[in-house]
């Protein structure tokens, strides 16, 4: 099985040396946890321009059609069917098992990396369980419905939106810079500057998605199949 030919193979690359290991999530890992993914049918954006609901002009422009976007999308992730899958469990795991720092950095917005046990997550996108207020920059954890009402009125998401800088970026490179092992998972490898990690790690790297990306090529390896399938199996590999 390809899974556990490609997690021997880095085994065998490693010796018996264990490097850090930063791990990129993207949407696909969340996919099988009932949340939808970014760009596949039926995608987030259907239904609604990306320019329309997640750009600073967007929230100037109609800010009641950006705080309803992203309520129903805290809503949806905290709805009760929604919960960490076995991929989560098994970077959990690994995290929990491996001899030398693990660092999750996730595009995502969900908290199901949380959810499943796992420290060391760096929400390089912002978190949709967070607010922000628009003057002071304080954060501060909300469950709720967010809108111009909300306490003062002068708070939004706390999500990274389109032509905004990413969050943690010194955290990001140091992790980058010292990791021995890439591993990349459920990402269309299509938004800067995530796409472009797999060319900071000096050590092998292994792509985990359902098809072939935009970024594919830059990988040592590639394990093509449902992250909640094979990652658990790929972990159980590299752990032995
Ligand atoms: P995308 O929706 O662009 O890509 C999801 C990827 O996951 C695709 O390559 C799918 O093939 C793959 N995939 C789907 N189901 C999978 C499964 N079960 N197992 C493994 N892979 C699977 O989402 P991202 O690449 O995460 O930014 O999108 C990156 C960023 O674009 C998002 O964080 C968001 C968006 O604009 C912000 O909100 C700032």
């Amino acid at each position: 099985m390809e899974a556990k030919r490609v997690g021997d193979q880095m085994c065998r690359h490693l010796g018996s040396n264990r490097p850090p290991i930063v791990i990129l999530t993207g949407a696909g890992i969340s996919a099988e946890s009932g949340l939808s993914t970014f760009r596949g049918d039926g995608g987030l954006w259907a239904g609604h321009r990306v320019e329309d609901v997640a750009s600073p002009s967007a929230f100037d422009r109609d800010p009641d059609l950006v705080y309803e976007f992203y309520n129903l999308r805290r809503r949806n992730l905290l709805s009760i069917d929604v919960k960490p899958n076995a991929a989560h469990k098994a970077l959990e795991r690994l995290q929990s098992e491996w001899s030398e720092r693990v660092t999750i950095i996730t595009q995502n917005v969900d908290d199901l990396h949380e959810r499943a046990g796992s420290s060391n997550v760096i929400h390089m996108h912002g978190e949709l369980l967070k607010i922000r207020h628009l003057d002071s920059g304080e954060v501060r954890s909300w469950n709720d419905d967010c809108d111009g009402s909300t306490l003062d009125g002068r708070w939004r998401p706390h999500i990274v939106w389109f032509g905004e800088a990413i969050l943690e970026t010194a955290a990001i490179s140091e992790a980058l810079m010292s990791a021995g092992l890439f591993l990349c998972i459920g990402t269309a490898g299509q938004v800067y500057p995530a796409a472009g990690f797999v060319h900071e790690v000096a050590g092998p790297s292994v792509e985990f998605n359902i098809q072939r990306t935009a970024i594919s090529k830059s990988f040592t390896d590639a394990v093509l199949g449902s992250a909640a399938e094979h990652l658990p199996i790929f972990v159980d590999a590299l752990l032995k």
